[in-house]
């Protein structure tokens, strides 16, 4: 039964009462519009190629599936404590070592819902509202969503071809000296370029931004996923950075929604907190899954073979079948094409391969609103008949 509108209320003011607050005002995420047109398509009987949406098309490592497994047979999950299970920040803290050869101190380690909810308790433990954080542009758009919503200041900065389109130590100073920054958020390798920056050029992003007093985060989540060199951490950097990363990617867990950041000793308690109130804690059956993950390495590796594999298929054949300028495709799994022969009006030229082709892939203005009108950004974490089937579809398309 509807609700009954108490009589004092006017039209007005009772709309008032339902308004989004305008820091809520926030873009929409466009790969995911993308996504629901292509559901519509499948729904009308379309086999849709899935190149829009970045996540891996293989299931989780056996290990996590069956850690989960005996977790749901064993009956209880209660809680855990904020900052995560202790075993599985020790476990997170020994990778680092494994991996990198770098001591962690694993109370220094969060497990957090994601990469997305690290960035949250990131920015809300290290900034003020107004504060100013540089974003490479092209990037991933929820950095500079978040940062909105939380009152802090997007600084786009804009990177080209000239630097392997990587923010540059000098591109930093600059844009401070300009207007100071209080905080940097680097990516390698980045979505939805794919670029990544080597390890000298990411130690002298990181000096130099915290010479100025720049605080840094740096955003490991594609860490693994790489093809032409290895990503540094820049765990290994700094103590004073802020470490995202994620078991979405590399570990094949995106809805597991599970992931973990490396914070400076002094910011632990502060996150611990802000963790405590926000959520109590990280779903618990995804933590025992991520701690077995880390035993399904191999198996994860054949997967990253995989992607090697499309990587290559596309940067030979694409060429062929009318897309021949890339970003250069170093690492995580995507392909950031040029399409300015074509249009320069990416949704569109999206939204008609869609159609036309029943090839989703995403519009560069997600991810830069003024250059982006000129990319198209392809996942190629399917399998390699889809790949296969995609390059001919685009072939026919394009030459048609
Ligand atoms: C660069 C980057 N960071 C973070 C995320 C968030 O991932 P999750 O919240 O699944 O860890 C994504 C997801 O696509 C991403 O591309």
């Amino acid at each position: 039964m509807p609700l009954a509108r108490p009589p004092t209320l006017s039209p007005d003011a009772a709309k008032r009462l339902s308004i989004a607050s305008a820091r809520s005002d926030v873009p929409p995420f466009m790969v995911m519009d993308v996504m629901a047109a292509a559901a519509r398509l499948e729904a009308a009987g379309t086999h849709v190629i899935h190149m829009e949406v970045g996540q891996p098309a293989a299931p989780a490592p056996t290990a996590a599936i069956a850690a989960a497994r005996a977790a749901l047979a064993s009956g209880r999950l209660g809680y855990t404590e904020a900052l995560g299970h202790r075993s599985l920040r020790a476990r997170i803290a020994r990778y680092y070592s494994e991996r990198y050869a770098v001591d962690v101190d694993p109370e220094r380690v969060i497990v957090t819902t994601g990469s997305s909810a690290g960035f949250t308790l990131a920015f809300l433990a290290m900034f003020e509202p107004g504060d100013r954080v540089a974003i490479a542009v092209p990037g991933y758009p929820p950095y500079r969503h978040i940062l909105t919503a939380l009152g802090c200041v997007p600084v786009p900065i804009e990177v080209s071809e000239q630097t392997r389109w990587a923010l540059t130590a000098e591109s930093l100073i600059a844009a401070h000296r300009a207007s100071p920054i209080q905080g940097l958020l680097v990516a390698s390798p980045a979505n939805p370029t794919g670029t990544m920056l080597t390890a000298a050029a990411l130690a002298d992003l990181t000096r130099s931004a915290e010479d100025a007093g720049i605080r840094v985060i740096s955003d490991e989540i594609y860490h693994g996923l790489d093809y032409a060199f290895a990503a540094e951490t820049a765990a290994k950097l700094s103590e004073n950075a802020v470490i995202i990363n994620s078991f979405s990617k590399y570990f094949c867990m995106t809805g597991w929604r599970i992931g973990w950041m490396i914070a400076p000793g002094p910011l632990v308690r502060s996150i611990e907190r802000l963790q405590q109130n926000f959520a109590i804690s990280v779903p618990t059956l995804a933590q025992i899954a991520a701690e077995a993950a880390f035993d399904g390495i191999a198996e994860m590796e054949e997967v990253k073979k995989g992607y090697a594999v499309n990587r290559r298929m596309l940067l030979e054949r694409l060429p062929a079948a009318g897309l021949d300028a890339f970003l250069p495709a170093d690492g995580a799994f995507y392909l950031y094409a040029d399409v300015s022969r074509f249009s320069n009006d990416s949704l569109d030229f999206a939204k008609r391969m869609l159609e036309q082709a029943a090839v989703a892939a995403t519009p560069g203005v997600d991810f830069d609103p003024v250059n982006g009108t000129k990319f198209i950004r392809f996942c190629y974490a399917g399998s390699s008949s889809d790949m296969t089937d995609a390059i001919t579809r685009i072939a026919n398309w394009l030459g048609g």
